[in-house]
Order: structure tokens, then C-alpha cells, then sequence
């Protein structure tokens, strides 16, 4: 179970301000709707110099104006956009850019965007003259609830996907469900996988919640979006400070994403959005522990229905059962040969597997209809 002794100090009127704590550094998570207005206070409070802002085209076009009337003229640094783009390239150019602008040890980077350009400014801000500082304003769900938060950074490999990185904890992130109102959709909705995520590992009231307001959801209520935003930040902001560096608590986040990332590797990240890979890996886990007797039907069920009813899942039938399995004993490689399998035991509360078989998960696989 999570407490959240940690967390939750309110600061700017309107607010909620949610800590990470990472060692002996506290890295401030403030949500509230139109926070970026208030992003020179914020980053004036938390001794932020110079703010040089890395943004993508498509970003800045939506959101350039709301953040120039937050910090005042500034010429951004802006780099593509896409997984494919995360890359060092990319990140070259940004460091070329800091370079040209003048960047020094007192300046910060905000990233300004969703996880792509947050982790790609990130790795920059990490690296960079041996780090200086970083800032997040997340601009898609997913983002906002979960990789702008944590302090994991980095960027893809030709080899594979987030192999260069590093741990390089934000001065501040700035969560304004106000930016998500120009985010497509189906971004969107992959965003919202991930809050159902944070249901299942931690908080029943969560779970119900989306089930609940879903409409209003994908309406971008802000009514709706703050607290189902402030609970999955309070969630991965609790579960980051006991367990920065994931040799254990930490793990409960990748709940679905075993097969989740093997979903999207066997179809080389172009079919699934993250979070609808993720979808079908929790949709996996749930079948798995049903199976063993460690999870009512019921409450699968409950999940099935959550998920059918945010919308449409690109299809699966296709994929070879083999193929998916090949990728997770590679992960697992990865892990010195532990495969360690996150299922829910109940909404809400997790365990985590070590002796998963291959039996299990080809069953597993085949009841959600990949091909054999
Ligand atoms: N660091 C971590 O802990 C962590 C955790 C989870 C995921 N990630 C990474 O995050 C990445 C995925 O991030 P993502 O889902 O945010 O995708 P993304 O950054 O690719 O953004 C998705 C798309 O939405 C557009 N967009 C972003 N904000 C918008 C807005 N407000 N309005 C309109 N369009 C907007 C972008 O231009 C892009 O085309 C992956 O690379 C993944 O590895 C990192
Ligand atoms: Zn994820």
C-alpha cells in the first residue's frame, strides 16, 4: 500500500504542489489549471536562472504565445518531433543551439512538450556542461502523468529504444491541463491508459473515477482532468521518492507494460501509441492473474470494460505469439534473467511475479487473439 506522508503541500493559490523526493533533492510537481501562466513565479521561487525553452514546431505553434506571456520574449530552441527524432542527433542540435544562445551553468532548459521532446531537452539539460537545470511543462496526458515526473531522461539507440540516459531529477514541472486542448485525440486517450494504469497499481477511487467521467475526460473538463491528473502525479511522485532508481516499488509502474513494450517493438513503435500498447499489456496481466486464482474475474471485467469503453485498440490478430515472446525473454535478459511481472491482485493493489512461465504467457497471449 502507498502512504503519502511525502507529498502534497499547497503553495500558489489554486494549485496543488506534489514533491518528489530523490535522495537529498526535492523536485516540485505544481498542477493547476493555467499553472503556465504562473511559470515566472514559480521558477523565480525555485532559484531558476536564465530559462532557454525547447519546444518542437508543432508545440510551439499551439502554445509558443501562452508561454512568451508567461516569461516574456524568448526565442526557443526547436527540434523535431516523434519518436524517431529521439534521438542523439537531436540532441546535438540542442546542444549546438544552448551553445549559440550562450547557455552557462545558472541556465535551465524548459522542455516544453509531450514525453519525446521532455526526454530528448532532458537528456540535453542532463549532459550538458555536466548538467544544468531542467524544467517540465508537459503538454500531453502522458506526459503530465507520467514522463515528465521521475527524472528519467534519455534518448533511443539505432539499436534500441531508450538505451542513452540518465537520472536527472526536474527543478519543477508545471502541469496545466490547459495545454491539453489542443492534443489530438488519440494522444489523448493513450494518456488516459496510463491514469487507468495508476488505478490499477494504487488507487481503486482513481479507476472508478475514469470509468466514471470518461466523457468529461476526453471533453478536457477541467473538473474532470485535475484530480484524476493530481492522483496519478501523487501516485508516480510517492512511488519515484521511495524508490528512485527502481530496485523495486518502482517496478509496480511498468504494470502492463511487459507485454505492452513487446506489442510495440514487434511492430517497430509505428503501430500502437504507447498507451494503447499498455492497454493490452494490463488487459494481459489481469488475464494472468485471473488465471492463477489471484484476481476475481469480476475485476478484470471491470478493466475490459474501462478500457473498451475509451475506445478502439489497433488490432492484434496478426502478431505472432513467438515473436512477442522473443522480445520479453530479451527483456528479461536485460533484467539478469529475472523476468519480474507486475499483476494486479485487486483494483488498486499489486504483486509482483518472478516464475511466470512461457506456457502462461503463450496462453496468455492467445486469449487476447495474437496468431500462433
Ligand atoms: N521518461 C520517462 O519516465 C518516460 C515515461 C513514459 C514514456 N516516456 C517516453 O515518452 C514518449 C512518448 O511521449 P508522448 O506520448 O507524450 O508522445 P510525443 O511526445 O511523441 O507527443 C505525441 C504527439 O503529440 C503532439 N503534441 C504534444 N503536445 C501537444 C499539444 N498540447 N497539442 C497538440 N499536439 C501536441 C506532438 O507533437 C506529437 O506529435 C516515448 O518516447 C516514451 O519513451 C518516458
Ligand atoms: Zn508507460
Amino acid at each position: 500500500m502507498l502512504s503519502y506522508q511525502h507529498v502534497a503541500v499547497d503553495l500558489l493559490k489554486d494549485a496543488v504542489r506534489i514533491d518528489v523526493h530523490a535522495g537529498s533533492q526535492v523536485s516540485p510537481i505544481w498542477v493547476g489549471d493555467g499553472i503556465a501562466g504562473s511559470a515566472a513565479a514559480i521558477l523565480d521561487g525555485q532559484g531558476v536562472g536564465r530559462r532557454i525553452v525547447v519546444s518542437s514546431p508543432t508545440i510551439w505553434r499551439h502554445h509558443g504565445d501562452r508561454l512568451v506571456r508567461a516569461l516574456g520574449p524568448l526565442e526557443p530552441i526547436l527540434v523535431p518531433d516523434g519518436e524517431r527524432f529521439k534521438n542523439l542527433q537531436t540532441v546535438s542540435r540542442v546542444y549546438e543551439a544552448l551553445i549559440r544562445a550562450g547557455a552557462d551553468r545558472a541556465s535551465a532548459v524548459v522542455a516544453l512538450g509531450g514525453g519525446v521532446i521532455g526526454d530528448t531537452a532532458g537528456f540535453a539539460a542532463a549532459t550538458f556542461l555536466r548538467g544544468i537545470a531542467l524544467v517540465q511543462i508537459p503538454t500531453t496526458l502522458l506526459a503530465q502523468v507520467d514522463s515528465a515526473i521521475g527524472g528519467k531522461v534519455g534518448v533511443n539507440h539505432a539499436l534500441g529504444k531508450n538505451l542513452i540516459g540518465a537520472f536527472h531529477q526536474p527543478a519543477a514541472v508545471l502541469v496545466d491541463p490547459q495545454l491539453l486542448g489542443t492534443l489530438p485525440r488519440r494522444e489523448f486517450r493513450s494518456g488516459l491508459y496510463e491514469v487507468v494504469k495508476y488505478g490499477m497499481i494504487a488507487s481503486r477511487a482513481l479507476f472508478d473515477r475514469v470509468a466514471r467521467d470518461s466523457k468529461a475526460l476526453f471533453a478536457r473538463s477541467p473538473d474532470a482532468l485535475l484530480p484524476a491528473i493530481i492522483e496519478s502525479c501523487r501516485i508516480k511522485a510517492e512511488v519515484v521518492s521511495q524508490d528512485e532508481r527502481e530496485s523495486g516499488l518502482r517496478r509496480i509502474l511498468n504494470y502492463g507494460h511487459t507485454v505492452g513494450h513487446a506489442l510495440e517493438s514487434v511492430t517497430k513503435y509505428r503501430r500502437f501509441r504507447h498507451g494503447e500498447a499498455i492497454a493490452y499489456g494490463m488487459l494481459a496481466a489481469a488475464d494472468l492473474a485471473v488465471a492463477r486464482g489471484a484476481l476475481a474475474d469480476v475485476e478484470r471485467q471491470a478493466l475490459a470494460k474501462v478500457i473498451a469503453r475509451l475506445g478502439p485498440l489497433p488490432p492484434v490478430a496478426d502478431l505472432p505469439i513467438g515473436d512477442v515472446l522473443q522480445v520479453i525473454r530479451r527483456d528479461k535478459k536485460v533484467v539478469a534473467g529475472k523476468l519480474h511481472f507486475v499483476i494486479a491482485i485487486q483494483i488498486g493493489a499489486t504483486l509482483t511475479l518472478d516464475d511466470v512461465t512461457e506456457d502462461e504467457l503463450t496462453g496468455v497471449l492467445e486469449r487476447l487473439g495474437l496468431s500462433r
